[in-house]
């Protein structure tokens, strides 16, 4: 074993503790819920094809359509699934405290993606035909944390950080939906997310205590690089602008909703105990938070001005 695999198992070792105190509350915090309650199933009609039913027209759908490539969107990340399951047992491992917690996560997951495609699919709101290409494409390109290589930690406060974004990022969708039943089906689903956050940022809490300059290095990594896990999807780019856009994912919530809230409970900017590399990671977080800021008080300026324009004509 080299040193460097030597010290993650010993961070893995270290946290288990925190792993294992963490995942007793989540159990008993979590409430059990029922997707199929979510759906409204009496909307639902046969389509064409196999058992001859209706074909899907875009007039079918109630939806707007950036309210149906934000779903898409958050849809498809989550049928990723399998490659998020991958890649945590793989860095987190499938033993002891650890092992439980990357099961139950998974198993939690599982129900975000099956409770979003019977609702899309039974009030016809998207394409069942191009949604289900647009899955199989991008399952088959998969997931990779890009962070694996970096270590234990990296991998820690990507996902604090990813399970907020995606927590606003669903509940947000549902609010721009307009239709109150995916919105209470996304509300349902961002608790979820909400409780996954709570668990991985006391993780990076605890890593913060152990490994102080390691875990500033790790955030400050995540925080300047950080991509949403769908990011990989095709036309990735083109639909966060339309999300952007509509106010349901920016960088300004990004920066006010996601970062801001994880970095402050931590206190990560008021850290004691940093030696000078730490002090300069910390330092060049502060610089990257700042420019961030500003790029996205830009960003809804120049859309506030075109939105105010086209109201105008
Ligand atoms: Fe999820
Ligand atoms: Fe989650």
């Amino acid at each position: 074993m080299t040193p460097q695999n030597l010290s993650q198992t010993a961070l893995l070792l270290e946290l288990e503790p925190t792993v294992e105190a963490n995942l007793n509350r989540h159990l008993t915090t979590a409430k059990e819920w029922f997707p199929h309650e979510y759906v409204p199933w009496s909307l639902g009609t046969d389509f064409d094809g196999v058992l001859g039913g209706e074909k899907w027209t875009p007039e079918q759908s109630k939806l707007s359509d950036v309210a149906r490539t934000s779903l898409i969107v958050n849809l498809l990340t989550e049928d990723n699934l399998p490659s998020y399951h991958h890649e945590i047992a793989v860095h987190f491992g499938r033993d002891g405290a650890w092992g439980t917690w990357v099961h139950r996560w998974t198993a939690e997951e599982g129900r975000h993606g099956a409770a979003i495609r019977d609702y899309l699919t039974v009030t016809r709101a998207v394409d069942p035909i191009a949604l289900e290409r647009a899955r199989m494409d991008h399952m088959e390109v998969g997931f990779t944390n890009e962070y694996g290589d970096l270590g234990l930690i990296h991998s820690i406060a990507y996902v604090s950080f990813q399970e907020l974004a995606t927590r606003v990022s669903h509940r947000n969708t549902g609010r721009y939906s307009g239709d109150p039943v995916c919105e209470q089906l996304l509300a349902r689903i961002a608790l979820d997310e909400n409780l996954h956050m709570v668990f991985y940022r006391d993780l990076l809490g605890a890593a913060f205590d152990l490994a102080p300059d390691l875990a500033m290095r790790a955030v400050c990594d995540v925080v300047k690089t950080f991509q949403m896990p769908g990011a990989g999807m095709e036309n990735f780019a083109r639909k966060s602008v339309q999300i952007a856009k509509a106010g349901i994912y920016d960088l300004r919530i990004h920066h006010d909703e996601v970062l801001t809230p994880v970095l402050r409970n931590l206190k990560v900017l008021e850290r004691t105990g940093l030696s000078g590399e730490g002090e300069r990671s910390r330092e060049e977080l502060v610089g990257f938070l700042s420019e961030l800021d500003q790029a996205a008080t830009r960003f809804t300026e120049r859309r506030d001005a075109l939105n105010a324009k086209r109201a105008a004509r």
